[in-house]
């Protein structure tokens, strides 16, 4: 099944609605779904929506409670996002920085208490469509072993930084893991193998089986240094804006538990520094001076290849997705259907 953007929404919007997530909620989730799904991360897009119906049925995704800011200072604050939809505390948290930011020069917010957001992408474009600098960093239950390990007790660990430019999408969107968790599940659902080294087994051997590693562990990115930088992410996503880390971190990816994890959202004005022209016009240069090396690519350019093809030819939707699709929506007593 492939569906226009059009399709995804209106369908998205409907399940919400009809789970009664108020509509400013549903629009927000949608369009952090519909983002994940155009750039290309669709382990984090459509196919992740069963996983926040398992959560509201559960209950550990809250529909009507308040977010709270905890504490604040002119730059910084600490939310309690007492388990809304990971998206929509999220993008609060991320409109506070960037307001703290328009005023004071730099945005620094934590959360607690949230749940799964989705892409960290979306959040750090919110700043750089404000020509703000933007950073994302999450923790999430444990995915990762560290090196030389094979208990996962770190988690996938997303980092996403986007740099406003005249000229370029400049945006970094990762996992701190080889692989993000959500390409092992949209594996497994879609009957495919992964890659050889991105994860081990419960034995420690490399595994191209998407079920075994699961059950074992995801390699981090880039050997040690992965593993290092993912080590501090848990930290600095975790305690220090009162969340949890480690093996403590649950509900990011089983959310029949309660989502422990946190995120710290940063925006940074450029002109605290010097003059935005100036600073665009040399992130431009720099982005020049790289492409004119060789046949490379940006951080950044594969998402705005993804989002050209996609917007063209639609979102596919593999038959197994398609089926949960059609039992949630049979569930809630609407034909998918009409919107096909
Ligand atoms: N919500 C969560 O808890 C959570 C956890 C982990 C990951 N994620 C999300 O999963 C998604 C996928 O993560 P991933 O690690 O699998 O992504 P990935 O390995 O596909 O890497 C993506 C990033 O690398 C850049 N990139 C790719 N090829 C490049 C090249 N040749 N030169 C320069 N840059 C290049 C891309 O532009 C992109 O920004 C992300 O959106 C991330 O936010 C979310």
């Amino acid at each position: 099944m492939k569906l226009t953007i059009e399709q995804e929404r209106s369908i998205l919007t409907e399940i919400l609605e009809r789970k009664g997530v108020i509509l400013e909620d549903a629009e927000i989730v949608t369009d952090v779904t519909i983002d994940a799904d155009l750039k290309g991360f669709t382990s984090h897009g459509l196919g992740r929506f069963p996983q926040y119906i398992i959560g509201l049925n559960s209950g550990n995704i809250k529909i009507d409670t308040d977010i709270e800011i905890e504490n604040e200072t002119v730059s910084t604050a600490l939310i309690n996002g007492n388990h809304r939809f990971g998206h929509v505390v999220a993008y609060y948290a991320m409109e506070l920085a960037m307001d703290k930011a328009s005023e004071n020069g730099v945005g620094m917010v934590g959360v607690h208490d949230s749940n799964h957001f989705g892409v960290a992408g979306y959040y750090s474009d919110m700043a750089l469509m404000q020509d703000m600098i933007g950073v994302v960093l999450a923790n999430t239950e444990p995915a990762v072993a560290p090196i030389g390990g094979k208990k996962p007790i770190i988690g996938t660990n997303p980092i996403a930084i986007g740099i406003p430019s005249n000229k370029n999408y400049v945006s970094v969107d990762m996992a701190t893991s080889a692989t993000a968790r959500g390409k092992l599940l949209e594996a497994m659902r879609k009957g495919e193998k992964i890659p050889d080294n991105v994860a081990l087994d419960s034995e420690g051997n490399p595994t191209i089986d998407p079920q075994e590693a699961l059950k074992g562990s995801i390699l981090p990115f880039g050997a040690h240094k992965g593993y290092a930088l993912s080590f501090m992410i848990e930290i600095i996503a975790g305690p220090l804006v009162r969340a949890a880390t480690g093996s403590k971190v649950t509900g990011t990816a089983n959310s029949r538990k309660i989502c422990t994890k946190g995120d710290l959202y940063f925006a940074i004005d450029p002109t605290v520094f010097g003059d935005l022209e100036e600073f665009k016009n040399e992130v431009d240069n720099f982005v020049l001076e790289i492409k004119e090396s060789g046949d490379v690519f940006i951080p950044g350019d594969m998402e705005v290849r993804n989002i050209k093809r996609n917007m063209e030819k639609g979102i596919n939707v593999d038959e197994t997705l398609a089926q949960e699709l059609k039992k949630i929506s049979e569930d809630l007593d609407f034909d998918l259907e009409k919107y096909l």
